[in-house]
């Protein structure tokens, strides 16, 4: 005989839910597994105030069960309402619990008003600055190079030295976005019109993920990009590397893929520094087959994902400015082997 379908629905339901829940435990992306000086004192006050709450909800469950206990004990189940004109209890009681509400919202607001000033403190003069501005659905980076004071400009992909500030100034190109990456620090609005920003001071060295994190628009949700932190000396080498112009290609197929890309549509919304394309609209990809992901963290980066995103990119991410350009089989592949080959 098979088991109930009930029980069976319920053990396959099971692992999915704690999957969905325990999801947003991975260190990719989460504010509980700070990677940064911002973060982690976010955490200690998210922690604080889950405490202060946690306790205070036991102690009401913990007095009401106890309440219904003593009325049950003394009505003995009966439902008639208790009249006791002579029971001063009640005011005593009234005046603890406004205590522990008063004292534990004290202890909440004066935790939150020094972790506020505490970020505060932590902004020097000393910062690599950043550029992010926020499209519908990507996000523009650039860096200033401290010594030619040049602008490099990179996309959807966050590098950031370990120990040291970045100033990310934020601004937007059309509506109201919001920048999180929630291992290294808060989250703030990307206002049109406004000039935000915020610090990040990262410490843990490795690949997290920042997600734009106020609804703007149909594909908000692909609206991701990848973090780097690395160590002063490896981001030196990468900012270097992303500050020098796109390589020459000498095989014929990236030849091919280059004249495409830098001399034909493409070219009007994208920017190939080194070469004729210098289109502003669309993401900059001197160096974007160094990024870890393309179209703001949607697909994984691939020669295949290339394609298959040129190929179609409103099927992709419906509402896209992208347009698909006509391109036949070879021409299609030159283009991917070409983007892909720019490191
Ligand atoms: Cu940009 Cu949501």
């Amino acid at each position: 005989m098979g088991r109930p379908a009930a029980m069976t629905r319920t053990r396959s339901i099971l692992p999915i839910l704690l999957t969905w829940l325990l999801g947003g435990c991975t260190d990719l992306q989460s504010a509980i597994s700070p990677a940064g000086e911002q973060a982690g004192r976010l955490f200690s006050l998210l922690q604080l105030i889950t405490w202060v709450c946690g306790i205070m909800y036991a102690l009401v469950l913990l007095f009401l069960g106890w309440s219904m206990v003593r009325v049950w004990r003394r009505t003995g189940g009966d439902d008639a309402p208790i009249v006791d004109p002579a029971d001063r209890g009640l005011s005593r009681s009234m005046l603890v619990w406004a205590g522990l509400i008063v004292g534990g919202l004290t202890l909440l607001i004066t935790a939150s008003f020094l972790a506020d000033r505490h970020l505060a403190s932590l902004r020097s003069e000393e910062v690599l600055r950043v550029r992010v501005t926020g499209h519908q659905w990507w996000w523009r980076i650039a860096y200033r190079d401290s010594t030619t004071g040049r602008w490099i400009e990179t996309a959807n992909e966050l590098h950031l030295p370990a120990g040291r500030t970045a100033r990310v100034e934020l601004g937007s190109s059309d509506v109201i976005h919001s920048f999180w990456v929630p291992n290294v620090a808060g989250k703030l609005d990307v206002i049109p019109g406004r000039a935000n920003s915020l610090d990040l001071t990262p410490h843990r060295i490795g690949w997290f993920r920042g997600q734009c994190a106020e609804f703007c628009g149909a594909q908000h949700a692909h609206m991701a990009f990848d973090v780097k932190v690395e160590s002063p000396a490896d981001f030196a080498l990468w900012l270097a590397a992303q500050a020098s112009p796109a390589a020459l290609p000498a095989d014929p197929v990236l030849a091919r893929g280059a004249a495409i890309v830098t001399e034909g549509a493409c070219a009007m919304c994208h920017a190939v520094r080194g070469t004729p394309a210098a289109g502003r609209p669309g993401p900059d990809l001197t160096h974007v087959g160094s990024r870890r992901s393309i179209a703001a963290g949607t697909l994984t980066m691939s020669r295949g994902a290339l394609q298959g995103w040129i190929a179609n990119p409103k099927a992709l991410k419906p509402g896209t400015t992208m347009p698909t350009v006509p391109l036949d089989g070879a021409d299609a592949d030159a283009v991917a082997a070409y983007l892909e080959s720019l490191k």
